[in-house]
């Protein structure tokens, strides 16, 4: 597995400081509750989408205008918490 998913993976994120990143880096385009905006709607994305495929998609730059983000496994950790909760 990649050395950055099988990191972030073993880390217990927070899901506040994953709100926080989420405010300050997706919500402009994935809308303020997720509820999409010019990126898609990401409500119950956890349910559709394997971890290691959501951590790709964001540190990949693979679908613009979707940019690349280069974070930290914590950060990530935080990130997916944060994606985890929302239903
Ligand atoms: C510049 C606008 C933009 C920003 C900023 C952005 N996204 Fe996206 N995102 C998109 C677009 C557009 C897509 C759809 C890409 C495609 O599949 O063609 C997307 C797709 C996604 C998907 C896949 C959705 C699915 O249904 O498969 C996830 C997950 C995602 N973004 C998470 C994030 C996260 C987390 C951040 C912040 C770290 C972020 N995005 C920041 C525009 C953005």
């Amino acid at each position: 597995m990649d050395p950055f998913v099988n990191a972030t993976l073993k880390i217990d994120g927070s899901k506040s400081n994953g709100a926080q990143l989420f405010r300050i880096n997706c919500a402009g385009c994935h809308g303020i509750s997720a509820q999409g905006l010019v990126g898609p709607n990401l409500r119950s994305i956890s349910d559709r989408n394997k971890d290691s495929k959501l951590i790709k998609q964001i540190v990949s730059g693979k679908t613009p205008p979707m940019p690349s983000f280069e974070m930290d496994p914590k950060s990530m950790a935080d990130l997916l918490s944060y994606l985890h909760s929302l239903k």
